[in-house]
């Protein structure tokens, strides 16, 4: 079965069609990004506005890419939250109406379930029951993953997501936004033992906390400014982002590793924006070898925010007998 899939939860307009929740004959985004830069971060506002704007154009282009006809599409699937309430409306008024108009049956999907499955697009390798490390700007969550629909969060972020400290660090550090692919590259020329930075310890083992690292790295900032009565140097710059970096990645790699000891699990699925960075990549990949776990990534066309894994999610629900109907609301 062809379904269409849409995604507009943050800055993003996307639409992908793909084959029996697997096969990804397309994948259109359009990104509001640039115009948000200058503010630091994403503005509801323009997103929405941007969505409203591009909705039509980027998932036309994705039926015509797909080379899928109209009347083969078997289902719309479409991101209901969580997200930014006029955003998520955008795009879920737009599939409904398709739905109404072409009456082909619609689904609404949870948008980070569907950041845990992208990991199988073009891939089949889903083995359930497995643990799912999801990491993006919004959400840092361990989930325990019994079939496409029972997920259990077995501990979450209690301030900041991952991305978000990124992204706050980066800003920090005059780096610009988004953070996350700034800091990586920067890393690689820093030394990551030169500082010795920590994730705040939480009451519960698989939580995660990434405020205390941040305002740890901003006084680390302001005290050597004031030394310096100047700017950091390059070299100082390169140092704290390896530092902050690999501090983080520890933090979700021990978590990640003790989510699969404590659930017996075999195989752990990370997605969302900041699976896409290689270090973590790596080091998640190497702690799990060293206990006989299985890591899967996502390509990483499909770390970010995409509307393939929504239709990817969308077919293996529907197969299963979930449906939604125009009544269908956003939650937020
Ligand atoms: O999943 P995503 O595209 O959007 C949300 O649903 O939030 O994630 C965006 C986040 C941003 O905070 C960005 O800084 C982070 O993912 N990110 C990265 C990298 N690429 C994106 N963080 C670390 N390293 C990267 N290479
Ligand atoms: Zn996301």
């Amino acid at each position: 079965m062809y379904v269409l899939g849409i995604e507009t939860s943050c800055d993003e307009t996307a639409a992908s069609v793909v084959k029996d929740g697997n096969l990804v004959l397309s994948n259109i985004f359009s990104s509001s990004l640039n115009f948000h830069k200058r503010y630091g971060g994403i503005v509801p506002e323009i997103a929405f506005r941007m969505q409203l704007e591009t909705i039509t154009q980027v998932t036309e282009e994705a039926i015509v890419k797909s080379g899928v006809k109209l009347n083969k599409i078997g289902l719309i699937s479409v991101t209901d939250g969580p997200g930014l309430f006029g955003s998520l409306v955008t795009g879920l008024s737009y599939a409904k109406a398709s739905s109404l108009g072409l009456g082909i049956p619609i689904l609404g999907v949870n948008h980070l379930y569907s950041h845990i499955f992208a990991s199988f697009l073009n891939k089949n390798v889903c083995k359930f029951p497995f643990v799912a490390l999801l990491v993006s700007g919004g959400h840092t969550v361990l989930f325990y993953v019994r079939s496409f629909g029972q997920i259990e969060a077995l501990g979450s972020t209690l301030d900041d997501a991952c991305g978000e400290a990124f992204d706050k660090v980066a800003k920090i550090l005059r780096l610009g936004y988004p953070g996350g692919p700034l800091i990586e590259k920067i890393s690689k020329r820093g030394n990551f033992k030169k500082i010795k930075f920590a994730c705040s310890n939480t009451q519960k083992l698989l939580d995660f906390s990434f405020s205390g690292i941040k305002t740890g790295v901003l006084y680390y900032v302001k005290d050597l400014v004031a030394k310096r009565k100047k700017n950091l140097k390059p070299t100082q710059t390169c140092d704290i982002a390896a530092s902050f970096q690999k501090s983080v990645f520890d933090a979700l790699i021990y978590k990640s590793i003790l989510a699969c000891k404590i659930k017996k699990a075999k195989q752990l699925v990370v997605g969302g924006g900041v699976a896409a960075n290689n270090v973590l990549r790596e080091g998640l990949r190497k702690s799990s070898e060293l206990k006989g776990i299985d890591c899967i990534f996502p390509e990483k066309a499909f770390c970010a925010d995409n509307a393939a894994m929504v239709a990817g999610l969308g077919y293996h629900l529907f197969s299963r007998g979930y449906k939604s109907g125009l009544d269908l609301d956003v939650e937020v």
